[in-house]
């Protein structure tokens, strides 16, 4: 069966090169500052999207069991509110899509006429959940994107006509860091057209041990995800990280908000990047930042929608409210 994605590139090798520049770009950046960071938009590549996937089904991860909660229960409610003229389901960062298969399936059910666009970042990922829905679901109008975030908001903005749905499931606006939060909001309010809705997952404040648990699990693959970042650059941009100098390393930092997640070096040590043509030294326990997973308070996101230009519609919670899908709506021409 032929896949139905689109990646966003004019040309293959075109395509190749960017994507490996941009990594290499990033590293080059990240390992010069002080203190060291690499974005954690990397960790997906196609291991790591399958870590990832590990990660989803762990006893400690409680976010994906409280949004598969939240969909579950409220998938008619939520129907009810979209339901009308024909619309575009567009997802950022759409991984396995399986939460969403609790929506496509009851949209279906309903015949309610719409349009799945799945945007991920991870190209193996893509082509796994395209080719399972159209397995699936024979009736179900696909079509893949593969891009990030940003990107695929300038596709979007080319594409009028219809009504738009986006998905942003799962927490993925956590691990922008505040500002960034904002902006993307914000541009992505400024793409949507009037009427337009914002389907927003949010993990919420809470016991700190438990969200501790859920980023620093008994099983360690969390780490390995983490870890898997250093074996992407070895593998891509030709290093010598040695991960087994590097340990995993996540905390909550109240003040900001965030789970902050780490590799130490556990000696001084030097990694050269061949592809960089550039070594950089490590200090024994020096860290690399490399992921913040920002968590909210009610307050948080209603100061979020109204600072962005969104209303929110309504607001879903699991049982114990330790994480929300929020619906907001674009109203460009308020009476
Ligand atoms: C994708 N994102 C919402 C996850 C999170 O919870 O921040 C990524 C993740 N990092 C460690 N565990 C899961």
């Amino acid at each position: 069966m032929k896949s139905k994605y689109t990646v966003l590139s004019p040309g293959d090798l075109h395509k190749i090169n960017t994507a490996k520049q941009a990594l290499a770009l990033d590293v080059l950046i990240g390992l010069g500052e002080h203190p060291k960071m690499l974005p954690s938009k990397y960790f997906y590549d196609e291991r790591g999207s399958q870590l990832f996937q590990k990660i989803m089904k762990l006893e400690e991860y409680y976010l994906t069991k409280c949004e598969f909660q939240i969909l579950s229960r409220y998938q008619s409610q939520i129907a009810d509110l979209l339901s009308g003229e024909p619309f575009k389901l567009i997802e950022l960062g759409a991984g396995d899509g399986l939460k969403t298969k609790i929506l496509i399936e009851h949209f279906l059910h309903r015949g309610q006429p719409f349009t799945y666009i799945p945007i991920d970042i991870s190209e193996a990922a893509m082509k796994n959940l395209v080719d399972s829905f159209q397995k699936t679901y024979s009736s179900l109008k696909i079509n893949g994107l593969v891009a990030e975030y940003f990107d695929g908001l300038k596709w979007l903005s080319q594409m009028k006509g219809g009504r738009n749905v986006v998905l942003f499931l799962g927490s993925n606006l956590g691990n922008f860091h505040k500002p960034q939060a904002r902006a993307f909001l914000k541009s992505l309010w400024n793409t949507l057209e009037d009427g337009d809705f914002l389907i927003i997952g949010f993990d919420l404040k809470k016991d700190i041990d438990l969200m501790l648990h859920a980023y620093n699990d008994k099983s360690g693959v969390t780490a390995e995800f983490n870890l898997n970042l250093l074996r992407r650059i070895n593998r891509e941009l030709q290093a010598d990280f040695e991960t087994n100098n590097f340990r995993f390393f996540s905390t909550y930092n109240v003040f900001s908000g965030a789970i902050e997640s780490y590799l130490v070096s556990l000696e001084a040590q030097v990694v050269h990047v061949n592809e960089l043509g550039q070594s950089f030294s490590f200090l024994p326990w020096e860290p690399i930042h490399t992921e913040y997973s920002y968590k909210y308070l009610d307050t948080d996101i209603e100061q979020l929608a109204r600072a962005t230009g969104f209303r929110i519609v309504d607001q879903f919670y699991d049982e114990n409210r330790y994480f929300v899908d929020s619906v907001w709506k674009v109203e460009k021409h308020s009476k």
